[in-house]
């Protein structure tokens, strides 16, 4: 209840606040009412891996209808079953912790989770106000996916990519409706990482921009504004320390374990660069740093380390699939069980 009404609240204060803005916005202003934001109730998220479940949970959570899209009925079974677990658990943990009974989280639970759809058939974003795709990090995937998008879905529909380094001015174009597409970067963990990047490509009309910080507020989140530049702002910086961390690892400069302790201990940070690259997973990690290279050779920042791609040979994704630098228990888990085997 107090989620619905906190979104009501934001409508409210944004129909005020984006109403002078949108009478002024040009051409694209006709396909929204005076505020983006009130026009939103279905989101539609497309890929409900490690990423998409979270985005779609923040927004079940927040009260709006969920569409999640998965390739098939086995994707879209485990894309559920992650979302329903971490719902349980937050629910729980508010009985745990005193703020909820038992009544009150299994009513809240059934409310969220009620709030949700899991479909095959791209057909049925249709109708959706807002898509947020959390696909694979691939243009060859993302593009033809745009395009179809772009031929389906309602002339008002804002497309939001929760790409990590790739442009969102292409996927605009693929969609054929550039001036409708946004970037959404989100963190891993979605549920519990309170930034979100808001990208503006130069054909991003003012009100879907708009309504990309308005549908962060409305989901409890803090967003920044980017230009859609590689990795934006954060993984610009971040992506190169974890590979500057593999090469010292590959180097034998130190050993896995201390590189973490150093930039824990050493810097105050969450987890160190080793442990956040199992946790990002290796194959988005090779995908972001392969794509920069080829893409922009004059950058010295961007480079793959070897033991980067012998760990994706070897089918060690990190978190993902169970074994990385280090080993996994449990997809939903934040750290590892122990040191993974050597890299050969
Ligand atoms: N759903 C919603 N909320 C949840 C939840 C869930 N499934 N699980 C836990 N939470 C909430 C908990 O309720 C808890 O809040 P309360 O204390 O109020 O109960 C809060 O989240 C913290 O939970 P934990 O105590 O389990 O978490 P932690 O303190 O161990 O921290 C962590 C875990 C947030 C992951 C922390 O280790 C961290 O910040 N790590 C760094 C992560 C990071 O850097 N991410 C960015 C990766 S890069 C990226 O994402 C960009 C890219 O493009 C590659
Ligand atoms: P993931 O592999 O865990 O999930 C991707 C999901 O998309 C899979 O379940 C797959 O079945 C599904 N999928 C693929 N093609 C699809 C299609 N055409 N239609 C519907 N579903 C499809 O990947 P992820 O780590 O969640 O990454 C997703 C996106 O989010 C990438 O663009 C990535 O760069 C970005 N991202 C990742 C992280 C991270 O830490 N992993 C952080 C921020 C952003």
């Amino acid at each position: 209840m107090a989620v619905r009404k906190l979104r009501s609240l934001n409508n409210t204060m944004l129909a005020r606040s984006l109403f002078r803005r949108t009478l002024l916005a040009p051409s694209n202003a006709a396909a929204f009412s005076a505020s983006p934001m009130a026009d939103v109730k279905k989101v539609g998220v497309i890929g409900l891996g490690l990423m998409g479940h979270g985005v779609a949970q923040t927004a079940m959570q927040a009260g709006f209808d969920v569409v999640g899209l998965e390739t098939d009925p086995a994707f879209l079974q485990n894309g559920t079953n992650l979302i329903e677990g971490s719902l349980k658990k937050v629910h729980s943990r508010a009985v745990k912790k005193g703020k909820a009974t038992q009544e009150e989280a299994d009513a809240g639970f059934a409310a969220d989770f009620g709030r949700f759809e899991g479909v095959t058939d791209v057909g049925a974003l249709a109708d959706c106000d807002l898509i947020i795709e959390a696909i694979v990090e691939d243009y060859g995937v993302k593009n033809p996916l745009y395009a179809t998008l772009g031929e389906l879905c309602k002339p008002s529909t804002v497309f939001a990519t929760n790409t990590s380094s790739l442009s969102v001015t292409q996927m605009g174009d693929a969609s054929g409706r550039p001036e409708n597409m946004i970037g959404l970067h989100f963190f891993n963990p979605v549920q519990m990482m309170k930034l979100v990047e808001v990208v503006r490509t130069e054909h991003t009309s003012d009100a879907a921009f708009q309504l990309g910080h308005e549908y962060c507020k409305a989901i409890g989140k803090v967003s920044i504004s980017c230009k859609d530049t590689p990795g934006f702002v954060v993984n610009r910086l971040l992506v190169p320390y974890i590979a500057q961390a593999q090469l010292m690892v590959e180097r034998g400069d130190a050993t896995a374990e201390d590189v973490d302790i150093a930039m824990r201990l050493g810097t105050g940070h969450p987890m160190g660069p080793i442990h956040l690259g199992d946790y990002v997973g290796h194959d988005t990690c090779k995908f972001i740093l392969e794509g920069w290279v080829k893409n922009f050779p004059e950058e010295p920042n961007f480079v793959v380390p070897d033991i980067l791609l012998k760990l994706n040979a070897a089918g060690r994704l990190g978190r993902k699939s169970g074994e990385g630098f280090y080993k996994w228990e449990n997809t939903a888990d934040t750290a590892p069980s122990g040191p993974g085997a050597p890299i050969e």
